[in-house]
């Protein structure tokens, strides 16, 4: 692991997770030896908008049983559970944070969707998969982390096959302006990479990619963060099941960095589709 990787696993890591989220669907009165996928989802999609989000990009691709999926920087498993429940096909995810494949693992088996999805260690930088092994893969919030775009975009299309597609959903770099730490994704600069579209569209395009199609998602989160808080007001806060448990300490004014930049317009979240030619 580099030091800006080892410096990303810690940020996310969290011992207890797996026992804080069972306490958490507890109090939700959910049985947490028991739950269903649905019960998981408000903190097992750590990306804005959750699974709304999720199933936006997911509108716009095909996949069938068939289709091999790999799931990049996969957290604790929340889309790829997702992705398998909705269309029956196999999902492989990975992620650079240890504790997050333990969580990811064991909410699967809780789920009873351990021979759907599969989990393991590893770099985006180094994806810890054959080539040509997959035929859609998946990225959600993961590139701020990232800052050789270009490795990334040369991994991803080493493991898919000709024809394959890439499908992201990442923070982009929406104006010049410094940026206030901490983010969700980073508690300070050191290895925070929110870069502009353009830096995704080039190193994909140098990776052999074709853009299909492309689509800020800033209205869409700001409306998003509306009807979460206004439901929190309702309720007297926030539920005991949510990605508070993903944060740490730092999680209410990493949410309030984020809102305040999106507002500003210096981050927008973005989804690009990209595909590989029919003939590698
Ligand atoms: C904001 S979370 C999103 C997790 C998941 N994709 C989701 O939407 O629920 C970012 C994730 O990216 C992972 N990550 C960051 N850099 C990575 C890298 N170079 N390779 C693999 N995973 C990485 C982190 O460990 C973390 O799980």
């Amino acid at each position: 692991m580099s030091d800006v990787e080892t410096r990303v696993a810690k940020h996310y890591s969290g011992e207890s997770l797996l026992e804080n989220i069972r306490s958490a669907l507890r109090a939700s009165g959910v049985d947490p030896d028991a739950p269903d996928i649905e019960d998981l989802k408000p903190v097992d999609e750590f990306h804005t908008g959750g699974l709304e989000a999720t199933d936006a990009l997911l509108d716009q691709l095909e996949i069938t049983q068939e289709t091999r999926v790999l799931d990049i920087g996969c957290g604790i498993g929340g889309a790829a559970r997702h992705v398998a429940a909705r269309t029956g096909a196999q999902v492989r995810g990975f992620d650079l944070t240890p504790d997050f494949v333990d969580t990811a693992r064991a909410l699967s088996d809780l789920v009873d969707m351990a021979s759907s999805t599969s989990f393991q260690v590893g770099s985006a930088l180094d994806i810890p998969e054959p080539d040509n092994s997959a035929d859609l893969a998946l990225m959600f919030h993961v590139g701020m982390n990232i800052e050789d775009k270009e490795t990334l975009f040369k991994e991803a299309a080493r493991v898919l096959v000709p024809g394959g597609t890439f499908a992201l959903f990442d923070v982009m770099k929406g104006s010049e302006s410094a940026l206030t730490f901490p983010f969700p994704w980073a508690e300070e600069a050191a290895f925070s990479f929110v870069t502009p579209p353009s830096s995704y569209r080039s190193a994909a395009s140098t990776a052999g990619f074709e853009l299909i199609a492309e689509r800020d998602r800033s209205e869409f989160a700001s409306d998003f963060f509306e009807r979460v808080f206004a439901r929190f007001a309702k309720a007297g806060g926030p539920p005991p099941v949510g990605i508070h448990l993903l944060m740490h300490e730092t999680g209410k004014v990493k949410i309030e960095n984020y809102i305040t930049h999106l507002h500003a317009g210096d981050i927008a979240p973005v989804e690009m589709i990209f595909r590989l030619p029919a003939q590698g």
